[in-house]
């Protein structure tokens, strides 16, 4: 399993097959899925099928996708964080989620500054964008901690959500 990004605290890389109990037990807290899914993962089968047709498919399809989060310190997968082409709009987001156990640590904004790094140095994207719901308090903040701007709201998969930015081309991310 090669890594992908270090940071001081957490190791990103590429999800495997056998990732799938550890994010199974991830997703199957209801607070983590709140804001995404809304439902928790009925099996670990079930989380196996997300895993293949999600980061898997995406890897092969794009070079790229949301990556596993290592804590370094445990060894534990605690998340992912990562870039993921939206193909129904043409654009790249940035997405982060960790168990519960590990928030408000700085963990997720550790992540995802070096995936938007990595976007930047690494892929060569020009801007990214982050969708979030109106009242993910903690997600919202980690999206502005990162740099980016709302940029008004917008309609995917059914949900009304906001639309936050950032443009990578111009220096503004964090290194
Ligand atoms: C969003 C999420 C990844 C943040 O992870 P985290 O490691 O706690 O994030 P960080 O510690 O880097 O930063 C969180 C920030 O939000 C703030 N925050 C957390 N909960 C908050 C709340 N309920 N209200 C206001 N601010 C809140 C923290 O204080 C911190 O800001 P600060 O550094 O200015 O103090 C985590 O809450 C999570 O996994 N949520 C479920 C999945 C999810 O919603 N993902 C995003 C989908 S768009």
């Amino acid at each position: 399993m090669s890594t992908i990004l270090e940071t001081p605290r957490l190791l990103l890389r590429q999800f495997v097959i056998e990732d799938a109990p550890a994010i199974f037990r991830v997703n199957s807290d209801p607070e983590v899925v709140r804001y995404a899914e809304g439902v928790v993962p009925a099996s670990v089968d079930e989380t196996l099928g997300h895993l293949r047709n999600g980061p898997l498919a995406d890897y092969a399809r794009y070079g790229f996708g949301r990556w596993a989060v290592v804590e370094k310190s445990t060894d534990e997968l605690i998340g992912m964080c990562g870039p993921k082409f939206l193909a129904e709009l043409g654009e790249v987001e940035i997405g982060y989620r960790l168990a519960r156990d590990r928030w408000s640590r700085g963990l997720a904004t550790e992540a995802a500054t070096a995936a938007l790094n990595y976007a930047r140095d690494d892929l060569a994207l020009d801007h990214l964008i982050a969708l979030i719901m109106e009242d993910n308090t903690a997600s919202i903040r980690v999206a502005e901690k990162l740099g980016m701007t709302p940029a008004g709201t917008i309609l995917f998969e059914g949900a009304e959500v906001l639309r936050y930015e950032i443009t990578l081309s111009d220096g503004s991310a964090s290194r």
